[in-house]
């Protein structure tokens, strides 16, 4: 009875057969479990972060692309659209712009052409990635020559930065931290803002209003793809991933939150 039951799944398991032979709400239940088990993957991979060690020889060859989602295929199309949702969000050249979790500056690259001198910081726990940050940095005169402050944060150490920011992004991060390492994050950061600040937060769908200890509120939430795409004014380029399944709704909801 096992063996007919697992042949026949064996037989019969591709998304196609699923897709016809189920109802249309099973089948949306199974899209959205396909999404759950796509982002706890990726939280895997996540809590890996702080163990990727690349030598100086494998940061020239650029293999630092290989640890982010999208990986080298959409590097810039990722990175470029970081810079024009916080564009779209109101970001200005004399802004300051904190990139917590930049990673190897896929989008810091964008951010710091744009911002003027000294407007960027990118920080991660991942020292590699900073010390990747710092070789694109050093190659790139339109890059050095506006000094972008990047440095290792191991601990959520935000009162080292001693500044406040316009900006902060976290893209693609808190989703890979623990519930602790949440908690932590939302008491140090109200030391980056100011009145002011804008705090955007993507792939939140593990937030809830308990994070924020009466310090913060959400004055925005994008919980639509069209809404991202009306507000850049067109459709969102990349995302195809591996086999399809790494898609723009991952991001969301996008959050932006503000100090009380
Ligand atoms: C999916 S990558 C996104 C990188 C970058 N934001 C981007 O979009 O190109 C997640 C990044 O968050 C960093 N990260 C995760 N948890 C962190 C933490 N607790 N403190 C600092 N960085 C963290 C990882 O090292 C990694 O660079």
């Amino acid at each position: 009875m096992i063996k007919k039951l697992s042949s026949f799944v064996e037989k019969h398991r591709t998304p196609m057969f699923l897709r016809r032979i189920l109802p249309r709400r099973i089948g949306q239940k199974l899209k959205l479990l396909k999404t759950r088990i796509l982002e706890n993957s990726f939280q895997e991979k996540g809590s890996a972060y702080p163990s990727i060690h690349l030598t100086k020889e494998q940061i020239e060859r650029g293999e630092y692309m290989k640890h982010i989602g999208g990986e080298e295929n959409e590097w810039e199309e990722r990175g470029e659209f970081q810079f024009k949702l916080l564009k779209a969000l109101g970001l200005q050249k004399n802004d300051s712009v904190l990139d917590y979790g930049c990673g190897p500056i896929r989008a810091g690259r964008y951010f710091i052409r744009f911002l003027n001198d000294r407007g960027y910081a990118g920080v991660d726990y991942n020292e590699s990635f900073i010390e990747a940050s710092k070789y694109i940095v050093s190659k790139d005169a339109s890059l050095f020559n506006k000094n972008p402050f990047l440095d290792w944060f191991p601990n959520f150490d935000l009162e080292k930065l001693k500044t406040k920011f316009d900006f902060i992004l976290l893209f693609s991060v808190l989703n890979h931290c623990s519930l602790e390492q949440r908690k932590t994050f939302f008491r140090e950061i109200i030391s980056a803002m100011k009145k002011n600040s804008k705090l955007i937060i993507t792939h939140a769908h593990w937030f809830n209003e308990n994070y924020l200890e009466k310090t913060l509120y959400v004055s925005k939430k994008i919980s639509h793809i069209k809404e991202i795409e009306n507000l850049l004014g067109g459709p969102i380029e990349g995302w195809k991933g591996i086999d399809g399944l790494d898609t723009p709704k991952l991001m969301l909801p996008i959050i932006l939150l503000s100090k009380k």
